[in-house]
């Protein structure tokens, strides 16, 4: 992450406090590869950290308030004290970093006030993970302000809790995770039962290859209500198989057969995506460990379809993307994300990455949609302090 990056947080602290931060903490956005819903199923994701992010800058105070400004709502401050935060207060963006101050409490931690000042360089809305940045920079941030040491998994843990019980969010453990445990180059396998870690080498430009993020500019809201419904699905699959989450269907040589027995077809489907998600999330790991970077297209278009068919969580803009990034010249491609709106990501060798975008925008055009934009995604470190 670059100076800059650091100059212009702690510059905006100094708009807002006429002082110089104590610190300035980044945590990435990410772009989950593969492995999407599989996370609240106990199964395998596979994210990687963007170099984009939210900076915190931040340092204490004394008197027990935490003071919340962000650079991209300048109009809508928050203060509040530490013994008065509860669900709901603060709301809207602050609840994100409150919530974190929240849960870090909650845990006996000795945390005080600080004065926050936040800085993105991540749209919200765009399946990117701005949410899980905001959490992470504020929880590097105030637990460093205090000298706290937090295992990163542990950390990782609070900010979920963070969001499923201040924000309100039912989300699983992926997002936070990426952007507290990944490394720079590599993506990230997280066994979401186990909680098993490792690093996956993802060096796409060694073999020829860039991944485009492509922002549909369709807005998501994890809390409208249909990513919970999708959740309640999984574990009503799961009750009428008889099992705990279905990572134990997957874990079952006949699980695809079990779930072709299910009786509801709305949990087959749902079902069905989750059990041959977690398989491709494997297949993908197993090509990128041996240097086969250029076969996971397939696997990639593959999740598209299921997120599509079975699932039923994508949009319109995001299937005509992918059909347009696949017919002029990807690999593969698919939604990144919790659905219905955001980001589809697409592999692509990196001699085709003019003709995908074109081809991508004339489709855009064709529908008289509003463009796409185009990100560059590079595989990079997650959360650390900058300055
Ligand atoms: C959101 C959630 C994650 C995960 C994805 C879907 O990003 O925050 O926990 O469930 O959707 O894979």
């Amino acid at each position: 992450m670059s100076e800059s990056a650091a100059g212009a947080a702690a510059h905006w602290f100094a708009e807002c406090y006429a002082a110089e931060p104590d610190g300035v903490w980044h945590a990435p956005g990410r772009v989950n590869l593969i492995g999407e819903h599989t996370d609240y199923n106990d199964g395998f994701v596979l994210p990687f950290a963007l170099a984009q992010g939210v900076r915190a800058a931040a340092s204490p105070r004394d008197d027990g308030v935490l003071e919340l400004r962000s650079h991209q709502a300048p109009d809508d401050p928050a203060a509040v004290r530490l013994d008065a935060l509860a669900p709901g207060r603060p709301g809207g963006w602050a609840a994100y970093p409150a919530g974190v101050a929240w849960a870090l409490l909650g845990t006996g931690s000795p945390v005080g006030g600080a004065s926050i000042a936040i800085d993105a360089d991540l749209e919200r809305g765009a399946a990117l993970s701005s949410s899980a940045a905001l959490e992470c920079a504020t929880a590097l941030a105030l637990t460093e302000l205090y000298g706290l040491s937090v295992d990163r998994r542990e950390l990782a843990t609070l900010a979920r809790r963070a969001e499923n019980e201040f924000v309100g969010v039912p989300s699983g453990i992926m997002d936070q995770s990426a952007s507290l445990l990944c490394e720079r180059g590599h993506a990230l396998l997280l066994d979401c039962r186990s909680g098993e870690t490792s690093a996956v080498p993802l060096d796409l430009g060694a073999v020829g290859l860039v991944l485009l993020v492509i922002d549909t500019r369709i807005r998501h809201a994890l809390s409208d209500g249909r990513y919970a419904e999708r959740r309640r699905s999984c574990e009503d699959a799961a009750r009428a198989l008889g099992v705990a989450s279905l990572r134990d269907v997957t874990d079952a040589p006949d699980g695809i057969e079990q779930v072709e027995h299910l009786g509801d077809p709305v949990l087959r489907r749902r079902a069905r995506h989750v059990v041959t998600e977690n398989t491709r999330v494997l297949e993908t790991v197993g090509l990128l460990r041996v240097g086969e970077a250029t076969r996971i297209g397939p696997l990639l278009t593959a999740s598209h379809a299921s997120l599509r068919d079975d699932f039923e969580i994508s949009w319109p803009q995001a299937d005509a993307t992918v059909e347009a990034a696949v017919g002029s010249g990807a690999l593969g491609a698919r939604m990144t994300g919790g659905g219905f709106g955001g980001s589809v990501i697409a592999l692509v060798p990196a001699s085709r990455g003019g003709d995908v975008r074109v081809g991508i925008e004339d489709a855009y055009t064709a529908r008289g949609w509003k463009p796409p934009r185009f990100l560059d995604a590079l595989p990079s470190a997650g959360a650390h302090r900058l300055s």
